[in-house]
């Protein structure tokens, strides 16, 4: 997979963004407030996505990380949050977070595998914020778990 910024006059992924995160409402204010990169094949059809938002001074979060369910599973999520990683680094933040539900067993995994932990638990978000309960592995998605990667000193 290629990744790329997505240009200013292409239209954003919206199903794969939807994939992350089922509020389009929550999707459209990500991509006003934070820059989105496309991951594409060698016919360029888009296949990953994800946006970086700044949040607080020298940080910035990656939101809507997703990759097309038919090439799932198979390193792709992984290459993409390295990268985000990369472009974090190279603008010279230095936190990255990322945030996903109680439910959400394997993104936990996944995030963990590249260095991110959980530092904080941001309780009851999903009943907060999102108006239809959301379920994943017979778990219900209540309570929003922050992930953080420390990027200072490290090249
Ligand atoms: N226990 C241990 N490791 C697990 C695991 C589990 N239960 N489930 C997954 N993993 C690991 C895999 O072993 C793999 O690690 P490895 O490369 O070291 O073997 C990694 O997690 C999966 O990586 P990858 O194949 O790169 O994931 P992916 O291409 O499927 O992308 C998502 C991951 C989450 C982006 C993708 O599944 C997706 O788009 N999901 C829907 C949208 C979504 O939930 N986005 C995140 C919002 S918070």
């Amino acid at each position: 997979m290629q990744i790329r910024l997505l240009k200013h006059e292409e239209s954003p992924p919206y199903p794969l963004l939807l994939l992350a995160d089922p509020s389009e409402e929550i999707v459209q204010n990500y991509l006003q407030r934070g820059t989105c990169y496309i991951g594409y094949n060698q016919k360029e059809k888009v296949m990953g996505v994800y946006v970086l938002l700044p949040t607080r001074p020298h940080t910035i979060e990656i939101v809507n990380l997703a990759v097309d369910k038919s090439i799932q599973g198979k390193g792709y999520g992984k290459q993409l949050l390295i990268h985000a990683i990369q472009i974090a680094k190279q603008q010279d933040y230095r936190t990255v977070e990322i945030g996903t539900a109680n439910s959400s067993l394997s993104q936990l995994a996944l995030y963990q595998k590249v260095g991110f932990r959980i530092t904080s638990i941001d309780t009851n978000f999903f009943l907060k914020h999102y108006k239809q309960p959301i379920y994943e592995n017979g778990i219900q998605a209540v309570d929003m778990l922050r992930l953080t990667k420390d990027l200072a000193g490290k090249t």
